[in-house]
């Protein structure tokens, strides 16, 4: 079974190759996933056109074959800038003031699936397994059952599942469920994700019945719907981080601090990552522990994501008033309290600078994961780990328990649970520092990979007519 070739479907798609604007986990974790296996990945290619979608082009590197599509210019603002990040991901992140629905935008995601369809199948081979990735492609199994594909098709959500009350709210979300039921597997990172999606299906709607091993009966057939965290390549990581800290760069970097100790936050310029809360959780910090002044740098790398979206616009220029205000208010003149680059670097340079964090600060108010936190953790060197500070609403924090464990919105939490980390013992560090690696060395982006491709297997086996 295992020499079936594996076909991942996202949206995203990221060639190591290729430069361009920073990934963002699902990228990360799928080409991991990939470079072990091999395999095909399908998506966008980056591109967009004033014509019709254009036929997949294949390049083919290492284990991997790309096969990419640019998109109509029209059908990418309704289906990816509308529907997909106006809508879906604000509603998954509980955010629903965020929404901005255009029942246009609703069409354009829809046809948009149906064109992934069409040109997924001119490539796709009796014998694949289908892998589809992230809330820009919940139709797109029913578009591919409707055409005819028997494959088998998994479906993995990268970002929360909002319960049923939120997810209500959205106009389309009775069409969204009937088209997850089209799948064979439905995953998703926490429990609490999984417990939400059930609440939505067992409502009249689809009017779900539980079976045992997370099978469900929905009308048409049963599907799988099970929890698969996503996890990281800890040897990998760890290996980065050690070369990278003899590199120039980050050698450079770190004589800049001075000695000071450095608190590091990485994030896509999302406001799901509460950037502007965490910067004035920082002043707090600067406010009711005077010690640190002086004493701590803040580096906050934040690329610039989604800017077709206003709302990521806004939050940019929030961000630059806050930094600055905060500098202007502490700075001295030879110490700034924060750095802020409103812009992604690359992953290398990116671990040893984790290695050289004291802190990791990681406040989302609503994450699927985080890939962020996993990967500090396992950048850091075991004989004098730096610590991870965690929002306890991202997904990572259902498994990271031994991180100093924080409420984005407690801007006092935030500040002593940094205050925490920077003063806790070398032999406490090492402890929970040793706890979140055996977590992340046992659920990795190994087991992620086989096990949703194992459930796909097992779904086909109890599928087969007797
Ligand atoms: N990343 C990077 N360079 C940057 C910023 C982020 O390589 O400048 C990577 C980071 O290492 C992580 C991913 O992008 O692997 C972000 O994933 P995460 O799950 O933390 O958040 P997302 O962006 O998916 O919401
Ligand atoms: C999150 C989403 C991904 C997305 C990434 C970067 O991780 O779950 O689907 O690819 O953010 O966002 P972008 O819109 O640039 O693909």
């Amino acid at each position: 079974a295992s020499d079936q070739r594996l076909v991942i479907v996202s949206n995203r798609v990221a060639r190591p190759k290729k430069k361009g604007a920073a990934a963002g986990g699902l990228a990360v974790g799928v080409l991991a996933a990939l470079q072990e296996h091999g395999g095909v990945w399908f998506g966008w290619n980056g591109k967009l056109t004033d014509g019709e979608a254009t036929d997949p082009e294949v390049i083919t590197e290492e284990n991997i074959d790309y096969a990419t599509i640019a998109l109509n210019e029209v059908d990418y603002e309704q289906y990816y800038n509308g529907y997909s990040n106006r809508v879906l991901w604000p509603v998954c992140h509980y955010m629903l003031d965020f929404i901005q629905y255009d029942a246009a935008d609703f069409e354009g995601y829809r046809r948009v699936n149906a064109v992934f369809a069409r040109k997924l199948m001119s490539i796709l081979r009796p014998d694949d397994i289908i892998w589809v990735h992230d809330y820009h492609l919940i139709p797109l199994a029913s578009e591919l059952r409707a055409a005819g594909v028997t494959n088998p098709i998994g479906f993995f959500l990268h970002v929360p599942f909002p319960s049923y009350e939120a997810f209500r709210a959205v106009p389309g979300h009775e069409y969204l469920l009937r088209a997850m039921c089209a799948y064979d597997v439905l995953g998703f990172h926490t429990a609490g994700d999984l417990a939400a999606f059930e609440t939505c299906v067992r409502e009249p709607i689809i009017g779900a019945d539980f079976l045992d091993d997370h099978v469900i009966r929905v009308p048409g057939g049963q599907l799988i719907a099970d929890v698969f965290p996503i996890g990281i390549d800890v040897a990998q990581i760890t290996d980065l981080a050690a070369a990278a800290t003899g590199t120039e760069e980050v050698k450079k970097m770190f004589r800049s601090l001075e000695g000071r100790d450095l608190i590091i936050g990485v994030d896509r310029l999302d406001y799901s990552k509460a950037l502007k809360q965490r910067l004035l959780s920082y002043e707090r910090l600067l406010e009711r522990y005077p010690d640190t002044r002086s004493h701590v740098t803040m580096m906050q790398i934040a690329p610039p994501t989604r800017t077709g979206v206003r709302t990521y616009d806004e939050i940019r220029s929030q961000l630059e008033r806050t930094s600055g205000r905060i500098n202007g208010r502490f700075a001295e003149s030879d110490w700034v309290p924060i750095r802020y680059l409103n812009k992604g670097i690359s992953r290398d340079q990116l671990m040893g600078f984790f290695r050289h964090a004291k802190v990791g600060l990681v406040t989302p108010v609503r994450d699927g994961m985080n890939l962020v936190a996993k990967e500090y953790v396992a950048a850091q060197d075991p004989a004098d780990p730096g610590m991870l500070v965690l929002s306890s609403l991202a997904g990572a924090a259902r498994e990271l328990k031994s991180a100093v464990i924080v409420n984005p919105y407690d801007r006092d939490d935030v500040a002593d649970g940094i205050a925490t980390a920077l003063a806790m013992p070398l032999e406490e560090r090492k402890q929970r520092h040793a706890d979140m690696i055996d977590v992340l060395r046992r659920n990795d982006i190994t087991r992620w990979r086989t096990r949703f491709v194992e459930a796909l297997l097992r779904k086909r086996e109890f599928s087969k007519p007797a």
